[in-house]
């Protein structure tokens, strides 16, 4: 069933085209760089080796490589869940590794980001889930109402606003985690294997929906194992290989 109806489209351009949008900053965009970043775990593991990358402000990047090639490393370094162990990682003039407490938080506000696992907290439902993030920020109610239906209209879930994650299929999970981070228009979007559960229509459907957050002058990154999703979209595509990074 596709996901994306011309009314959600139509509604979701309207939440994202307003003051209350700008106050939060979705059409500041995002420049990102790696400067020789090495990351080892501290078990051993080598996930990146002497990585180098400039994503452009309002890019929409695919990050593509092998299982345990490293991307998602790459995208916890960018929202400093993890810490290099050698070199920089710069957002939006920031070095990550140096963000702590308040700094951290703020600058995390303005990443959406879709977890390669959901991360949905099972005790709330899908409406919860998308929301609170938003109340965290301080929308106000109203605000936030006015967010969450063509949210939810655009990912296809209206219907399941009041069902807990245990009562979704994976594809909707998945579903929601996107919703969630897309709510708040933010400026830079990291979306970690987002399609790996869906079919291949839906999985249009959600690449369409990143390419809208993008036509508003988000800046978004997204790791893939689709090949043939790469090929339909016209967007450049960095590989991870051997704990580096290229362009192909
Ligand atoms: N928390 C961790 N502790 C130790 N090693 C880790 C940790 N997370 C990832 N690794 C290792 O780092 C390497 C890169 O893992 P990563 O999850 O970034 O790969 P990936 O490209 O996202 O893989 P996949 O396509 O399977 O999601 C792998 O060798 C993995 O085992
Ligand atoms: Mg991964």
């Amino acid at each position: 069933m596709p996901v994306l109806t011309t009314q959600a489209k139509k509604d979701f351009s309207v939440h994202t085209e307003d003051s209350e949008t700008q106050q939060h900053g979705s059409n500041t965009n995002v420049k990102v760089q790696l400067q020789s970043v090495s990351k080892t775990y501290t078990n051993g593991s080598h996930a990146l080796l002497n990585a180098n990358l400039e994503v452009k402000k309002g890019e929409f990047l695919f990050i593509t490589g092998p299982s345990g090639s490293g991307k998602s490393t790459l995208l916890k370094l960018l929202y400093g869940q993890e810490l290099p162990t050698q070199g920089k990682v710069i957002v939006d003039e920031s070095n990550v590794a140096g963000l702590r407490g308040d700094r951290l938080s703020l600058f995390r506000r303005r990443i959406g980001i879709v977890f390669q696992d959901y991360k949905l907290i099972t005790q709330r439902t899908v409406a919860e889930n998308v929301t609170f993030v938003l109340q965290a920020q301080g929308y106000t109610r109203k605000e936030i109402q006015r967010r969450l239906e063509p949210t939810l209209k655009l990912v296809g879930l209206l219907s399941k606003a009041d069902c807990f994650p245990d009562q979704l299929s994976g594809g909707e999970q998945q579903r929601v985690s996107i919703a969630r981070a897309i709510v708040g228009t933010p400026p830079l979007l990291l979306a970690d294997e987002p399609t790996g559960n869906l079919d291949p229509d839906n999985s249009w459907q959600v690449i369409q929906i990143l390419q809208k957050l993008n036509s508003f002058g988000a800046t978004v990154i997204v790791t893939t194992h689709d090949e043939q999703l790469v090929r339909r979209c016209n967007h450049p595509v960095v590989q991870v290989r051997n704990g580096q990074l290229s362009r192909k």
